[in-house]
């Protein structure tokens, strides 16, 4: 054998050494930022917030030279999507609570949640007086609408089926189930804007359906969030709450003279420069969620058959907002193995970033991750509501790890790759190339 020919057999053991046992990384830069929105952030965004400075107008309801910034993202909005009603709020976690509020949801009163979620979700149920009971979550790693038929009961009020990670799962079984029990249905969106089931948009399965603008989404101006619905007395009911408990005239100034609608309102309105940018953001919504979909699926596609890795399993792909990987691994110590090789062949945004994570440090999307739920935290000394003479249905509810057997398994051992939506044709290469050199170390 010539030194050359040793030289190219070295360099071939060592491109099958994970790096992580000392070989050569795939690749030493970091993945861009996760936050899919944030990367498309430009002139459209400068070019509208700047008008709205120039107007000198932040506020949406009235002011001296009024843009219409909210106004024109609603009307964008439900023109996209079809909802009949569009409200642009503060954030997805205001949403939640006006969404509960708004259907009236309160002590005596049982709300199905998955156990993969976030911690709004929860909070929203707590904080209107309710209780809210788990759900088991499917291979879809959302709700599992057989065992929310199993726990219906007496108490249960409504579902809030939550869209995880960029995709919904059986929905249209959950809002069959709901509609045959007489069961409200809110949609958390949060993370699916642009997403849809079989040609239909997100947030048109259910009563109301919510989503967020915070950095980590879809589209986003930091912080907001929209409430959508269609029956016209609910949304009455949303605007007011979402404001100060009451609707406002045509003027913009607030109407106390309906009896009908004398509520107490949250305060979370959104203002004309979170308007201005999120109506930029919806603009470019199905470029940044194509961007996503086609790098995640070229990924998932080249991927597909490795052995010991399976995906979640995403009914409508078409419909799939794209900015996340969920995967299964065999067990606990092969996804903490599997994702530690994986960022040592450079799979790892900048500091600071999520870009490659075991399901265990995936903090507050996790039921049992959830002190306040686990340990049943009140927001006043009374311990409302877990204390409401109503709520003494729920007294052996139990919210640590052990209730859901399918979301214990899937944290346990479960891993996940963020998708940017700026991911370059050799960013999208080097992450097949450093997924399969890990499943042949790892897994095989
Ligand atoms: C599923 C889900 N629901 C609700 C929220 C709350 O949204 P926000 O951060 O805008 O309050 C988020 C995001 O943070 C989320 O991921």
């Amino acid at each position: 054998m010539s030194s050359a020919d040793v030289a190219q057999k070295g360099t071939q053991l060592d491109a099958g050494r994970l790096a992580i046992d000392g070989g050569t990384p795939v690749r030493s830069r970091p993945l861009p930022w996760e936050l899919p929105g944030a990367h498309w952030i430009g002139e459209e965004e400068r070019e509208l917030v700047e008008r709205v400075v120039l107007a000198r107008s932040p506020f949406r309801f009235y002011g001296p030279d009024l843009q219409g910034m909210v106004d024109t993202l609603e009307a964008e909005w439900k023109a996209a999507f079809g909802h009949r009603h569009a409200l642009g709020v503060s954030s997805g976690t205001a949403a939640l609570g006006i969404a509960m509020s708004a259907l009236d949801i309160g002590p005596g009163d049982e709300v199905m949640v998955p156990g993969y979620l976030w911690v709004s979700c929860v909070s929203a149920i707590v904080r209107a007086g309710a209780i809210p009971r788990l759900v088991d979550i499917d291979d879809t790693f959302c709700l599992d609408p057989e065992d929310l038929e199993r726990k219906i009961g007496p108490h249960t009020r409504a579902v809030l089926c939550v869209h995880m990670s960029g995709a919904p799962g059986r929905i249209d079984r959950i809002a069959a189930l709901c509609r045959a029990r007489g069961l409200a249905l809110i949609e958390d969106c949060a993370q699916t804007a642009g997403a849809s089931f079989q040609g239909t948009p997100v947030g048109r399965f259910g009563d109301i359906g919510i989503f967020s603008f915070q950095l980590n989404k879809n589209m986003t101006a930091g912080d907001g969030g929209m409430v959508v619905c269609d029956d016209d007395t609910l949304f009455r009911r949303v605007v007011a709450l979402h404001d100060l408990g009451y609707p406002r005239t045509p003027a913009g100034r607030l109407d106390t003279s309906d009896p009908g609608i004398q509520l107490w309102g949250m305060g979370a309105r959104m203002n004309e420069l979170t308007g201005a940018m999120l109506l930029a953001q919806l603009r470019k919504l199905p470029r940044i969620t194509g961007a996503m979909r086609s790098a995640k699926w070229r990924i998932r596609e080249a991927l597909e058959g490795t052995r010991g890795l399976t995906f979640r399993n995403v009914l409508d792909p078409q419909g799939d907002a794209g900015p996340f990987l969920l995967m299964a691994l065999p067990d606990e110590a092969l996804a903490a193995r599997f994702v530690a090789a994986l960022r040592a062949e450079g799979i790892a945004g900048p500091a600071g970033s999520l870009a490659c994570l075991t399901m265990r440090e995936w903090g507050l999307h996790w039921y049992s991750n959830i002190p306040s739920l686990v340990n049943r935290r009140s927001n006043s000394r009374d311990g409302h509501p877990w204390t409401h003479p109503a709520n003494a249905f729920a007294q052996d509810y139990d919210y640590r790890a052990g209730a859901l057997p399918r979301c214990d398994a899937l944290h346990a051992n479960g891993a996940l790759l963020t998708i940017a939506s700026c991911l370059t044709d050799e960013d999208v290469d080097d992450i097949v190339r450093a997924m399969r050199k890990v499943a042949a170390g790892v897994l095989s």
